[in-house]
């Protein structure tokens, strides 16, 4: 048996594993592969990791709060982790632990088109944000970053490259990508965030990183506009086929998971 969890803090929420366990079913693996998630606190977490590779894990996924901790803990960084600065996807191999992040390109291959010089709005400078903000400078898009706390923005731009906007317009962008948690506790997208819900136009693409309510208030509003919609739930999916990808070889199954993510 090979063993692949996920961690967090709280995990009780994660879809992640009726996700992987319908696509390792769906790929005929099921009876020698199974995904768990594991509830472990910030001062348990190293100590709960390096338990690991004994215990028959091959992999992990890695949540909040945990993404700055696996990449510190980590033998061995891919390039993305690296200079994003988090990890969620670890590899338990030849004595070694290997730290990626597949975050970034999750949320590349959730997009109907490349980014690539396309204007975009990125709201929120937290983990999430950082992935996101990366990904797309990497694939050439022109980016723009709001913040609420402004200070989080600008060093954010410093750190990885874009431009922090204190008013964006919305009208501007092609493509708008909410990494914050606005929405997630039932907040107004529309009172915490520089959007105007009658202002979203079909040339527009956007996405909500946000998941839990489908869909979102946020997008509601923007397909009622005639953007196209990315939901959190399509990155979520896609940032795990990535993951299993890495762990197994073999190419995931997106409509099994997707099936089994939105249930
Ligand atoms: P994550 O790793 O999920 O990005 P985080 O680092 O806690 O989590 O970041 C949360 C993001 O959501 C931040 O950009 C935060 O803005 P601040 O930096 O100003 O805190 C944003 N956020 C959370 N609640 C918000 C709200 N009510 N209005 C606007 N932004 C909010």
């Amino acid at each position: 048996m090979s063993r692949l969890a996920v961690l967090g803090y709280p995990i009780g929420h994660s879809r992640s594993p009726a996700m992987q366990n319908a696509a390792l079913a769906a790929l005929g693996m099921g009876e020698e592969w199974r995904y768990e998630a594991i509830e472990v606190a910030p001062d348990a977490f190293e100590a709960r990791v390096r338990e690991m590779p004994g215990e028959g894990f091959a992999g992990a996924n890695v949540t909040v709060p945990h993404k700055g901790a696996a990449l510190a803990l980590a033998d061995t960084l891919s390039e993305t982790a690296r200079e994003i600065g988090a990890a969620n996807t670890l590899v338990f191999a030849d004595g070694e632990i290997r730290a990626d992040n597949t975050d970034a390109g999750g949320l590349l291959s959730a997009l109907p088109s490349s980014p690539a010089g396309k204007r975009t709005l990125v709201l929120g400078a937290g983990g999430a944000a950082r992935a996101v903000v990366w990904a797309l400078l990497r694939e050439g898009a022109e980016v723009e970053v709001w913040n609420r706390t402004e200070r989080r923005s600008a060093s954010l731009c410093e750190e990885l490259g874009g431009q922090p906007v204190a008013a964006p317009d919305q009208a501007n962008y092609e493509l708008l990508v909410n990494t914050t948690a606005v929405g997630l506790r039932g907040e107004d997208p529309f009172a915490e965030l520089p959007l105007d819900p009658g202002r979203f136009a079909p040339e527009q693409v956007v996405a909500d990183l946000v998941y839990g309510q489908e869909p979102s208030r946020l997008l509601a509003a923007a397909a009622a506009g005639g953007a196209t919609v990315v939901d959190g739930i399509e990155v979520l999916v896609r940032q795990g086929a990535l993951s299993l990808q890495i762990w197994t070889g073999r190419e995931a199954p997106l409509d099994a998971m997707r099936a089994a993510a939105r249930r």
